[in-house]
């Protein structure tokens, strides 16, 4: 399958199910329903549903019972955007190809939003319609790899990390926690859904760990060169907020390369599977290059 075919395939999934875990907006706080609506349904490449649903079908032929997690996992991600882009963040007016969603709905309203989306995110996990084992073992990994020693903990050095010099291994380590966690989280759940075992469940770690970090050198590499158009976000973001990204430390080419080297490593640890991992490995090589 083309990777626009897989990833078209997981979004319309994605697209046809989140409306039944987002609350009616026929009440007194509707301003908040919609702008939760707002952004989840601004669009977005949906890479971690998709990541999630693909592991839990490699390992049990359907992704049918990985949906609320898939939904949950994006909803945590359009939180961490939504916060991202406040004032008192990243201060970005542009997302998802629309304005912000403090722009459209005042500070307020976004922090609220996200606040919301994070609570929503869990109450979804628990309607995943399997033995409450694993139920449980998965919102234990969402809440810990998007929370303090994962994506918050992350997010806190990138912030303190403005306006000075930090470490190669510092920036890693940022990195790895503000966006690899959650991508790791979208391949523990689905494969802890999927039944995955304990080894393979490590490999397959080991692939999201490393397409993880390339993503985010590539997010780095995009706010430099990219096309704020294609991007559906504002490009100099990291500039203007004097952030600590890795072309802090190297040139475009050498951090191309890098995440060339992440995208091989990451493909070689799900060579276990065989062909069951093609669709995987060529998401891998997509991404290394996307340029959205
Ligand atoms: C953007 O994530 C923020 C990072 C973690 C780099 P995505 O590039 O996945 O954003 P959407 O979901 O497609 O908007
Ligand atoms: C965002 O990193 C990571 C999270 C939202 C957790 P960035 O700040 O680089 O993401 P963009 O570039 O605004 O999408
Ligand atoms: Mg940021
Ligand atoms: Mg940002
Ligand atoms: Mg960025």
């Amino acid at each position: 399958m083309s990777v626009d075919n897989f990833l078209l395939r997981y979004t319309s999934v994605f697209d046809d199910n989140i409306e039944r875990f987002v609350p009616k907006s026929d009440v007194a706080y509707s301003s908040v329903i919609n702008a939760v609506n707002y952004s989840l349904t601004a669009g977005g490449k949906r890479i971690r549903p998709a990541l999630l649903m693909e592991f839990c079908r490699i390992f049990c032929d359907d992704y049918c019972v990985s949906i609320p997690a898939a939904c949950a996992i994006e909803m945590i991600h359009t939180y961490s955007l939504i916060h991202d882009d406040l004032p008192c963040m990243d201060n970005d007016d542009f997302r998802r190809g629309k304005p912000s969603c403090h722009i459209s709905f005042g500070e307020d309203i976004a922090l609220l939003a996200g606040d919301g989306l994070q609570s929503l995110a869990f109450e979804t996990m628990t309607r995943i319609n399997i033995d409450s084992d694993k139920i449980v073992k998965s919102i234990a990994c969402l809440a810990e790899c998007c929370g303090i020693n994962g994506m918050v903990g992350g997010q806190v050095i990138d912030l303190e990390s403005e306006n000075k010099q930090i470490s190669h291994d510092t920036l890693i380590f940022l990195q790895r926690l503000k966006t690899g966690k959650l991508i790791e989280a979208a391949a523990k759940i689905g494969c802890i859904l999927g039944g995955a075992n304990d080894e393979e469940i490590s490999l397959c770690l080991k692939y999201a760990e490393n397409i993880g970090l390339a993503f985010q050198i590539r997010d780095d590499i995009l706010d430099v060169i990219g096309d704020e158009e294609l991007l559906g976000k504002p490009i100099g973001s990291d500039k203007e907020e004097n952030k600590s990204t890795f072309l802090s430390f190297m040139s475009i080419e050498e951090a191309e390369n890098k995440i060339h080297e992440l995208t091989e490593r990451a493909k070689e640890s799900l060579s276990f599977l065989g062909d069951k991992a093609n669709d995987l490995c060529d998401l891998a090589d997509y991404l290394a290059f996307r340029n959205k």
